[in-house]
């Protein structure tokens, strides 16, 4: 079975297809063909041996990235009652998705509804219970409310767009002149070129930030937070310097690190279903030219999301 590894910490090159071997399979797991595997910024971040990720594998190498996938089942353990050999599922992983071949415990993944497409299933895990979980358990976004999005057009922030518009807010998102076409179809209400000082400087203040960039970005963004406002900052490698920033204004501001809900992602995989959430997936690769992707997602300027094929 063929999975892609790392062996040691360090560029894109150091992804290469290994052969690994296919574990038994407990009485409660399932055996699944990956179709798709998200591939998100954590992935490269921990392959660079940055981070939290990077830091909890750090003595288990080799590792296999991966925490978003899709595919069907092989095989189920005798105890399996959720999952039949052949049901589409998806989910969040604790690692390991660019995997041909997966073993993990049933419960761990859901079934793809039948309207929705293999490629937004595999999107969707990471991405929308980030989107989702920023926008509602840190952000407490309420309807009428205006939210500024950064990297409005990115794995996360498309989706928090939707989101944010379906809990009845006023979408304010920020990305490049290219994406603006995109982003007014998701619905985004006001589109502002983040390098545009003049349209900046328009912007009427907002009562949530979620910050996707973080850092010096995140920093300057505060600026458009209503006195009393709320600040979500998401990247976890910048969240203290942009948390102590917005403390420093009066605002409220936490940091976050999202956590697998499968009751959420059910929510968030039946608006899939019922067109009220689009999942765009701007680029599937081979698994074997995994390096590759982690070079894109290491531009900081993917739309949407990209995948691994199995
Ligand atoms: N804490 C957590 O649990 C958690 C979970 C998920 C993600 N994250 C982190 O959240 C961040 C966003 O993740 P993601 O998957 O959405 O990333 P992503 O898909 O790589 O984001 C790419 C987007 O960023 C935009 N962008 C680049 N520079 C920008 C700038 N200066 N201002 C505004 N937008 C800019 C790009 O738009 P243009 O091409 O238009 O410039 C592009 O569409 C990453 O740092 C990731 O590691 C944290």
């Amino acid at each position: 079975m063929k999975q892609l590894v790392i062996k040691a910490f360090g560029d894109a090159n150091q992804l290469v297809l290994a052969e690994a071997s296919s574990p038994a399979l407990a009485t409660n797991e399932i055996r699944v063909k990956m179709h798709y595997a998200g591939v998100n910024p954590v992935d490269a971040k921990t392959r660079a041996g940055l981070g939290w990720g990077a830091e909890a594998i750090k003595d288990r190498l080799p590792w296999s990235p991966g925490f978003e996938v899709m595919g069907t089942v092989l095989e189920a353990g005798s105890e399996v009652n959720i999952h039949q050999v052949g049901d589409r599922v998806f989910g969040l992983l604790s690692g390991a998705g660019y995997s041909k071949q997966l073993v993990v415990p049933a419960n761990s993944l859901l079934r793809v509804p039948k309207d929705v497409s293999d490629e937004m299933a595999a999107g969707l895990s990471l991405a929308g219970l980030t989107a989702w979980q920023g926008l509602t358990e840190h952000g407490l976004l309420n309807a009428g409310e205006r939210v500024l999005i950064s990297a409005a057009a990115g794995g996360v922030g498309h989706l928090a767009v939707q989101l944010a518009k379906d809990l009845g807010a006023t979408v304010v998102a920020l990305a490049s002149p290219g994406n603006h076409d995109f982003l007014h179809g998701l619905g985004a209400d006001e589109i502002v070129d983040y390098r545009d000082d003049q349209q900046l400087a328009a912007l009427a203040p907002v009562d949530l930030l979620l910050d996707l960039m973080g850092g010096a970005s995140g920093r300057a963004l505060l600026s458009y937070v209503k006195p009393n406002g709320r600040v979500v900052t998401v990247p976890t490698i910048t969240a203290e310097e942009v948390i102590a920033a917005a403390e420093a204004k009066g605002l409220k501001a936490t940091g976050m690190l999202k956590h697998i809900d499968n009751q959420q992602l059910a929510s968030l995989v039946r608006a899939v279903a019922e067109q009220r959430l689009r999942v765009e997936v701007s680029r599937v690769y081979p698994l074997a030219e995994g390096a590759d992707a982690h070079r894109q997602i290491e531009t900081g300027h993917t739309r949407g999301k990209i995948l691994l094929q199995g």
